[in-house]
């Protein structure tokens, strides 16, 4: 068993036991929210991008391909870019292609790659919208600003910077009903499911995860204009969205 340190380490390691059993785990964990909250964010995104529809898209930590699945459906015509550092995860998504192609042609089109948010094997200004889902909270503090700057130069100007993440409601009964919730009750349940160390990781990660407001900051620190974060579901899940300036800003 790894101890709070060796766990925060390797949020790329967790993720290959329960890569398998990750999209029922998602929508067991998430009461079947996770999908609406996904279709939000694009929608979000669509609008920042004035309701021009991308060319081109990159999703970091795109796990077992929940995100480019709906983006292939949404945005057809777009060439779509998922990556995630993690083999397992990734080759769920591969698999997945060939199950939801009839309903989904476009999907085969999507390219899947190994790789980390902080380091992004992408030429820059190339991209117009960059999403991560549930993926932000697993790079370390230390780096999450590298992210966000790596993320920044990829895009073209005007691009959008589309984060979802699971969060803490803001403070107060609910608040505290939640936190009851992810640390004594979730992990009864969930441990008949999954291993023990990968849900202590989330839940440890979610109440660590900066406050919305935080979020923000990091992304207008980056040169970002950081648009209000957007709670959903009371403040299970936030949506954050940057977007890069069309003119240069000194
Ligand atoms: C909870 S899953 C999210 C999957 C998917 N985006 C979704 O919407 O369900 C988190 C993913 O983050 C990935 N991850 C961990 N560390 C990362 C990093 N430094 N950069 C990018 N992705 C990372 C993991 O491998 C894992 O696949």
């Amino acid at each position: 068993m790894r101890n709070a340190e060796d766990r925060a380490k390797h949020p790329i390691e967790l993720f290959t036991d329960v890569a398998p059993r990750y999209e029922w785990m998602n929508t067991l964990m998430t009461a079947g929210r996770d999908q609406a909250w996904r279709r939000s964010i694009l929608n979000f995104a669509q609008s920042t991008l004035e309701q021009k529809q991308p060319s081109r898209i990159l999703d970091l930590a795109t796990g077992t391909g929940d995100f480019p699945r709906l983006m292939a459906k949404k945005w057809p015509k777009a060439e779509i870019i998922g990556t995630d550092p993690n083999q397992a995860m990734l080759n769920q998504a591969i698999q997945s292609v060939d199950s939801y192609s009839k309903k989904i042609p476009s999907l085969k089109n999507v390219r899947w790659e190994i790789g980390r948010g902080e380091e992004l094997n992408i030429e820059s200004e190339s991209v117009e919208l960059v999403t991560i889902g549930f993926g932000f909270r697993n790079i370390s503090e230390e780096t999450r600003l590298d992210c966000v700057r790596e993320v920044y130069r990829c895009l073209k100007p005007g691009g959008a910077f589309a984060i979802l993440e699971l969060g803490m409601p803001r403070p107060g009964l609910f608040r505290r009903f939640f936190s009851l919730l992810l640390f004594n009750v979730m992990p009864f349940f969930i441990g008949l499911f999954s291993p023990k160390d990968s849900y202590e990781y989330l839940a440890e990660s979610i109440a660590k995860f900066p406050e919305p407001e935080k979020v923000r900051s990091m992304l207008e620190l980056e040169g970002f204009i950081g648009f209000s974060p957007v709670a959903l579901s009371g403040g299970l899940c936030w949506a954050f969205i940057g977007k890069k300036p069309t003119h240069f800003c000194p």
